[in-house]
């Protein structure tokens, strides 16, 4: 096809006064004459002049909302308000035509949910558009960051044989016929004769595989799909989400904590100053979105003010056995107005105590350290007390957690025993148990939730909303 203009580019750029082509979506078409055009490579459009009266009727009537068109002309500086420089048409071509009695998006407000509904359309409109390029430019930073550290990224398998966190809630992989499973002489389905040979299932988490590598490579990152069948219908959850699990060969859990904190950071800033347009618009969006609220329901700060703010500040760091005292001391739970209160150390914190300790409390980004071992995964390291682990969970606000990571067991008696203890079956984790025989050593990492990042950078409150498309309960569209 012949080269095209990116909208982005003429708006930015130095082509007034030649002729240019561009190619994208129409949003409006106003009075006959002005087009705004959309190509997805900026959340503005470019304003399209037709000259109507020497243009076909019937070329007219095609120009939709919708629609996919060509337009070649000259590029000038604009006469009207809104916009630098438009587009003199000189011919307009239409690639398809979008029928307006059935195209499914009118130009004004839908809502989010009926747009989840058209998964397969959102992605046209200002928010997704504004979503998904936001997306893109996180994923991106986080490789980078990784990166120009001298971290090496690599693929865990998604398919696995073990359940790495110990929590079940898997996906089963199996080519076997359901309707007629090989079995055995007791009756019980015989994985022998599946496709593996074995039990397998989707991943829940690269982690294990992430520290085969890191006690060789010494600094690595995975990032691709991980895989959850908890029902958890919540905002924050999804059964098929991203995860990045970066593993640190010589590091304990402060040296964590700190890799944590600047990558977080370090994604924030590359996003506010890569997609400052993105951000402002879903910032707007926000507030349009918050006037409908009662005040106490509205969010403190402003979306570049709450990005900002994580950036200024240090995050909070403090142990769990300090964060209960708080919790147990604090208002809501005296009032009785957590729906699980708290009353003894040992609880497990729900996302109510997350939040109230970031957004009440301390006010800013907070990462809880040392809990105890019964609430947590085998591998984490047991601390000197004999009752807690190194475990960290970073927790933000309007989220709660948005990472999960340890200091790792690297002792092969006392990890042997937290696995006995946990009931995870060592004869089938042979091979991550010989890391641990072999040039063991101090390691850690850590889970981000790539989407309850993405939360957070565009202020969207359902994760749902933060993924082309989601897979959730009874969903799996598209
Ligand atoms: O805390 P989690 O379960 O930790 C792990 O999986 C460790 N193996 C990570 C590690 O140490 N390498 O999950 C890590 C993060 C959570 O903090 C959360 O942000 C996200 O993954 N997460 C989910 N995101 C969306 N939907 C779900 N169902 C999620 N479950 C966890
Ligand atoms: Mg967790």
């Amino acid at each position: 096809m012949e080269k095209r203009s990116k909208i982005k580019a003429l708006l930015g750029g130095d082509k007034v006064g030649t002729e240019v082509t561009v190619m994208g979506w129409v949003r409006t078409f106003r009075n006959n004459q002005f087009i705004a055009l959309n190509d997805g490579s900026t959340i503005k459009t470019l304003q399209v002049v037709v000259d109507f009266e020497n243009t076909d009727d019937d070329l007219l009537k095609r120009i939709t909302t919708g629609s996919a068109i060509k337009a070649i002309g000259k590029l000038v500086e604009s006469q009207g308000r809104g916009q630098t420089v438009e587009l003199q048409a000189s011919t307009v071509e239409i690639f398809g035509d979008s029928d307006p009695e059935k195209y499914p998006l009118q130009p004004k407000k839908h809502s989010l949910e009926f747009l989840r509904e058209i998964a397969h359309l959102r992605f046209r409109t200002n928010t997704f558009g504004a979503i998904f390029r936001i997306r893109h430019s996180a994923a991106y930073a986080i490789h980078k960051f990784y990166n120009d550290k001298g971290f090496y990224y690599m693929h865990s398998p998604i398919i696995t044989g073990s359940d790495a966190e110990g929590a079940g809630e898997m996906f089963q992989v199996t080519a076997m016929d359901m309707a007629n499973p090989h079995k055995d002489e007791d009756g019980n389905i015989n994985y022998k004769e599946d496709f593996f040979g074995k039990h397998t299932n989707l991943t829940v988490s690269g982690q294990l595989e992430a520290e085969l590598a890191a006690l060789a490579l010494s600094e690595v990152y995975t990032f691709g799909p991980t895989f959850r069948a908890e029902n958890s219908n919540t905002s924050r959850h999804l059964a098929e989400f991203w995860m990045i699990e970066p593993e640190v060969a010589f590091a304990d859990i402060h040296d964590n904590m700190d890799l944590a904190e600047e990558m977080l950071k370090y994604v924030v800033a590359y996003v506010m100053d890569h997609n400052p347009d993105d951000i402002e618009f879903l910032e707007q969006r926000l507030i349009n979105e918050e006037k409908s609220k009662p005040q106490n329901e509205r969010s403190p700060m402003a979306l570049i003010e709450k990005l900002q703010f994580c950036l200024d500040n240090d995050f909070e760091r403090l142990t769990y056995t300090r964060a209960i005292d708080i919790l147990k001391n604090s208002k809501p739970n005296k009032k009785g107005k957590f729906q699980f209160p708290i009353e003894d150390w040992g609880a497990d914190l729900q996302s109510e105590h997350e939040r109230y300790l970031v957004e009440k409390h301390f006010k800013k980004p907070v990462i809880l350290i040392d809990y105890p071992k019964e609430i947590k995964s085998f591998y984490m390291r047991l601390n000197d007390d004999q009752k807690t682990v190194a475990a960290m969970d970073v927790l933000f606000p309007g989220i709660g957690e948005i990472i999960g990571g340890s200091q790792r067991e690297e002792r092969l008696d006392v990890l042997e025993n937290r696995m006995e203890e946990m009931n995870i079956p060592a004869e089938e984790m042979q091979w991550f148990l010989d890391t641990r025989r072999f040039g063991s050593c101090p390691h850690a990492g850590f889970g981000l939730g790539f989407e309850r990042l993405i939360l957070f950078l565009t202020g969207m409150s359902n994760i749902r909303d933060v993924i082309p498309f989601p897979r959730y309960p009874g969903s799996a569209e598209f």
